[in-house]
């Protein structure tokens, strides 16, 4: 008789915008990156993935292992989620093995339950959180004696910018040079407590789901862009340096330069891809404009742009500027033409980093 015991574990995972972006795999199977990237952990307060992992003997074999997104069921047949059960699902038969007391929660089917409290792939990173979430909900369940750093490892081959949401501040992703991907896993370079002035404001130009997703979207870039080599050997490796020393130094303009130019540098590969690919909009676009506006009005760097594979805006800037920037976004928007509504209905709260679990 199987037992009737429901062995359950609930996470949340918080999301997080790359100021160093990651764009392009050397591996597409192992999910290994063409670069290093660095991002920065948003509060759970406003954007989260909340995951329970539950697993049972009474669960039917025949069903197999199951997601519910949002309510609705979703596919796990995929590789990239056929890989994180795997590889957690061994780490837990290895400790079965070890001790044969424990459990064998390894057999049983598993049920995954997540809920996301902001729009699915609109732009948001939703499958950052939505993997990390995963990932550590079947670690807590299997409790497995992982560190985030090796949860990162599984959550890469999820999604690759999972890897980062696993920790909260100031996160990287080292791409490593192992062809198992065994040393591509990102480390905290700051804690946020190490700069907890830093605010992001999110523009939801769009909540709609994008176009070309980042998966396909990064593989054209590898195969037809002549600039992207040129981002991946000398740009970006110069970027993560110059990043690295600005979150060191706390020093908000490096910081906000190196945000801006990563983002330009990321998309102007999208459009030297052949054929191009666009997520920045007129929107978009009037939203570098703004924060070039409000820069330009004090007279000193208190807000940066960026853009991941959709045309929201994220800007970063630091608390004691909120009036300055966030005011006069409040104030540039509050104008009657088109986009600026637009804007403005998206207008997130001003949120503060993440702590980290
Ligand atoms: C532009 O992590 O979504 O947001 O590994 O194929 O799932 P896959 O890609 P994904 O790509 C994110 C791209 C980006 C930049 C970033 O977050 O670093």
């Amino acid at each position: 008789m199987a037992s009737d015991t429901v062995y359950r574990a609930s996470t949340t995972a918080p999301v997080n915008i790359a100021v160093v972006k990651y764009w392009g795999k050397r591996d597409a199977k192992l999910n290994l990156p063409t670069n290093s990237s660095l991002s920065v952990t948003l509060s759970q307060a406003d954007l989260r993935t909340l995951t329970t992992a539950s697993c049972s003997a009474r669960y039917p074999a025949s069903e197999g292992d199951s997601l519910l997104l949002n309510g609705e069921p979703s596919d796990v047949s995929g590789a990239r989620t056929q890989a994180c059960f795997r590889e957690l699902r061994s780490r837990r038969a290895a400790l079965e093995a070890a001790d044969p007391s424990l459990p064998k929660l390894s057999t049983m089917p598993l049920r995954i339950v997540s809920e996301n409290n902001f729009p699915t792939a609109a732009g948001l990173a939703s499958s950052a959180a939505g993997f990390a979430a995963f990932v550590r909900a079947i670690a807590n369940l299997y409790e497995l004696p992982a560190s985030p750093s090796e949860l990162s490892l599984i959550a890469r081959q999820g999604s690759g910018s999972a890897c980062r949401s696993l920790f909260g501040g100031y996160v990287a992703w080292r791409m490593g040079d192992k062809a198992d991907g065994s040393d591509s896993m990102a480390d905290q370079v700051a804690e946020a407590s190490h700069w907890p002035e830093m605010r992001a404001l999110i523009l939801v130009v769009s909540a709609a789901k994008k176009g070309v997703s980042s998966t396909s979207g990064m593989q054209q870039t590898v195969a037809t862009s002549g600039l992207f080599q040129e981002r991946i050997t000398k740009v970006v490796p110069k970027n993560m340096e110059l990043m690295e020393k600005a979150i060191a130094e706390k020093d908000f303009p490096a910081f906000a330069e190196v945000t801006m130019r990563d983002s330009n540098s990321f998309h102007a590969t999208c459009a030297d891809t052949y054929p191009p690919i666009f997520y920045m909009n007129d929107v978009s676009k009037a939203a570098i404009r703004a924060v070039e506006t409000i820069n330009a009005n004090v007279g000193r760097t208190v807000a940066a742009y960026t853009f991941d594979a959709g045309p929201n805006a994220v800007i970063y800037y630091l608390e004691k500027d909120t009036e300055a920037v966030v005011g006069t976004f409040y104030h540039v928007i509050g104008d009657t033409d088109g986009w600026k509504k637009d804007v403005l209905k998206g207008l997130k709260p001003t949120m503060s980093l993440d702590e980290g679990v």
